[in-house]
């Protein structure tokens, strides 16, 4: 099995049955030690000892939607609604600023109260207010044209888990409504737009079998996103898969590692679900190769709402105490948080305006 390891590495690809016989073969003794070292090895000649530190400001959970594993869908009746006004996440966003974030990840359910114009304005204000910030948006499927307007507006990044790439798997986890297909081409859309993208997966997600995170894998490969989020399933008590078994910290630690050697320069979140099914799930997920991490922005009246799943963390703290807590969880593991874009366009605009020669200690400043 380490030989599909140091395949993976070399190669940064494996074929299908390859693939299929790490995963189910991910057990054997020695074998996840081993992908968990090469990974770090493999991240470290491109990062270093940094993670990057992005700021979640969970905007809405309306959701249209119906995905059948989520808290917040839309026939969820107990659900407790809320929207944040352009207010409350421009005040969000200043005080993520002065906590040293640079990047903002607006996430919400598919909310129609947020339509072009006002979403655009909200991101217009952000970029306007805070134009040294990368404005990440996670707000599901929109038109073409609805992304091109977000991205003019200043949104750059953009985040949409593809769930699983298998199309039976995806309508078992889906309503009718709802197709792979729209999915991924939405994907492609906003790739093609100039966004940077995340696309991603749930790992034990109900009906998920070994074929289907191939398929996931294959597809990362074909996409070549920015970021892939993982995270394990997580059932939550009031969907039609309360009752199911949560995916597992070993499964989605070794995914986590196959595809930081999938592709070396991909950034990878250690999630909130990793951190809520182990009280070291983030941590080990950075040792097995993830580098990001978004500690939660969002007021704290309102964390208790946007439940995507049962005993989520954090909904307690203040963005202030998730921040250091996040901080001090990184130190504890011996890497550094950075705040920073984390992108050469940060890079390039610094040296442009020649503020890294011009003064060192605002470069160490973002090393807080
Ligand atoms: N468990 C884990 N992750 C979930 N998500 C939604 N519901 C759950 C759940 N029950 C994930 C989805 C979505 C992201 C925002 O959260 O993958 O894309
Ligand atoms: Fe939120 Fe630790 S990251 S309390």
């Amino acid at each position: 099995m380490k030989k599909l390891v140091d395949k993976l590495e070399r190669e940064r690809t494996l074929s299908r049955r390859e693939f299929k016989d790490l995963i189910d073969g991910r057990q054997e003794e020695g074998l996840a030690p081993y992908l968990f070292q090469r990974a770090c090895v493999v991240r470290q000649q491109l990062y270093g000892r940094e993670v990057y530190m992005r700021g979640l400001i969970e905007f809405t959970n309306y959701c249209r939607n119906d995905c059948l594993y989520c808290g917040i869908r839309n026939s969820n009746r107990q659900a407790d609604r809320y929207r944040l006004s352009k207010e409350q996440i421009l005040d969000c966003c200043r005080q993520g600023h002065e906590l040293g974030f640079r990047t903002f990840v607006l996430q919400g359910g598919e909310d129609p109260y947020f339509t072009d114009e006002r979403l655009a304005e909200i991101v217009r204000e952000i970029h306007g207010r805070h134009p040294d910030c990368a404005i990440t948006l996670s707000v599901g499927e929109r038109s073409r044209e609805s992304y091109r307007l977000l991205f003019e507006a200043g949104a750059e990044r953009y985040l949409l888990r593809h769930e699983t790439a298998n199309q039976e798997h995806y309508d078992l986890l889906h309503p009718a409504s709802m197709s792979l297909r729209e999915r991924l081409q939405c994907l492609y859309e906003l790739k093609e737009i100039g966004y940077q993208v995340g696309c991603g997966f749930m790992v034990g997600s109900p009906g998920q079998t070994t074929d289907c995170l191939v398929d996931d894998l294959l597809f990362i490969k074909e996409l070549t996103p920015q970021m892939v989020g993982i995270g394990p399933f997580i059932p939550h008590k009031d969907t039609p898969l309360a009752g199911e078994p949560a995916g597992t910290l070993e499964a989605t630690l070794f995914l986590l590692g196959m595809l930081r050697l999938l592709d070396p320069a991909l950034l990878l979140p250690a999630t909130t679900a990793l951190g809520t099914i182990h009280p070291q799930g983030r941590e080990l997920g950075v040792q097995a190769g993830a580098n990001v991490v978004m500690p939660n922005l969002s007021p704290v009246g309102v964390r208790e709402k946007y439940l995507l799943y049962d005993n989520k963390i954090c909904t307690g703290d203040e963005a202030a105490e998730c921040r250091h807590c996040m901080q001090n969880r990184m130190r504890g593991i011996g890497y550094d948080v950075v705040v920073s874009r984390g992108d050469c366009a940060g890079f390039i605009q610094n040296t442009l305006t020649g503020r890294e020669q011009a003064n060192p200690e605002e470069q160490e400043e973002s090393y807080v």
